[in-house]
């Protein structure tokens, strides 16, 4: 496994892989936990070489303190890696990924309008930039992203198609503690008291599915945010039942084949987002 730190770098370790038309890559922002390695081994499955970026995106933060607070654990990160089959890990520098100021703004076919897309002004734009320069740099044919991100995956996938990236997404289903807490970098910055309560979220989630007899999207949603809010160290940002093709919220059950119920909930400062399907 080669630690590549530089652009100089990759491009001498990616000149010596066997074979550069079967690369599978996870792009990551490092404090890397079994989520993360779900990707790595199912990467490691499906293809001849295994490239994992480690790069914590600035464009994508829309909060100061989110990017500066944001865990960074390189070595710790590489250890883990080094128990996959992993052929080179990219982490390079910011002037590496971004030379100059990145202006480009990218269509993302309105996938963007809802959930994390308002809340998070210029996120998935962030995403964007990043994602294309790195897919620019790696060539993967396969790229595996964590389902967790459910809105992250479904505009990547776009945006791919649109610019007739040549490539295959793969989305990978999201990897739970035994509590239920949905794998994240951001859950080693939650208090023992906050992390004590996290798990909360996805029980009342998981709710949604008897409540849907009973009651109409709007309604399930507003009952599960009251119940996480009940939870002192809680407060729910957003709940939403939508159509998991278009992400638009629903009014009624039957307005969407496929339904997912996704959710921000601050455990303060800390932000922490899931999802179920329906
Ligand atoms: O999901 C993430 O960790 C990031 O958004 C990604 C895809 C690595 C881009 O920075």
């Amino acid at each position: 496994m080669i630690v590549a730190k530089t652009l100089a770098e990759f491009a001498q370790a990616y000149s010596n892989l066997e074979n550069k038309a079967d690369i599978g890559f996870v792009p990551t922002m490092g404090a890397l936990h079994e989520g993360h390695i779900s990707l790595v081994k199912e990467s490691a499955k499906r293809c001849s070489h295994t490239v994992v970026s480690i790069f914590v995106n600035p464009t994508q933060f829309n909060n100061k303190q989110d990017l500066e607070t944001y865990p960074r654990t390189l070595e710790a990160d590489c250890k883990l890696l080094e128990e996959c089959a992993v052929d080179i890990v990219f982490a390079p520098r910011v002037i590496d990924i971004y030379p100059q100021e990145d202006t480009r703004v990218f269509d993302l076919g309105g996938l963007d309008n809802y959930g994390e897309g308002p809340r998070r002004p210029g996120h998935f734009n962030g995403v964007a930039q990043v994602v294309t320069r790195l897919f620019d740099i790696v060539k993967p044919a396969y790229a595996f992203f964590g389902e967790k991100d459910f809105q992250q995956v479904a505009i990547i996938k776009y945006f791919v198609k649109d610019l007739n990236y040549p490539l295959t997404i793969v989305p990978c289903s999201i990897i739970r503690e035994s509590d239920g807490l949905a794998k994240s970098s951001r859950n080693t910055l939650l208090t023992p008291a906050q992390r004590a309560a996290a798990p909360h979220i996805y029980k009342t989630l998981c709710k949604a599915v008897e409540l849907k007899g009973k009651y109409s999207p709007k309604e399930v949603a507003a009952i599960l945010a009251k119940e996480i809010d009940e939870n002192p160290e809680l407060e729910t940002e957003y709940i939403e039942i939508i159509d998991a093709d278009t992400l638009r919220p629903i009014e009624n059950w039957n307005d969407a084949e496929n339904l997912r119920l996704w959710c921000a909930v601050y455990a303060r400062p800390v932000r922490l987002i899931d999802n179920i399907g329906l």
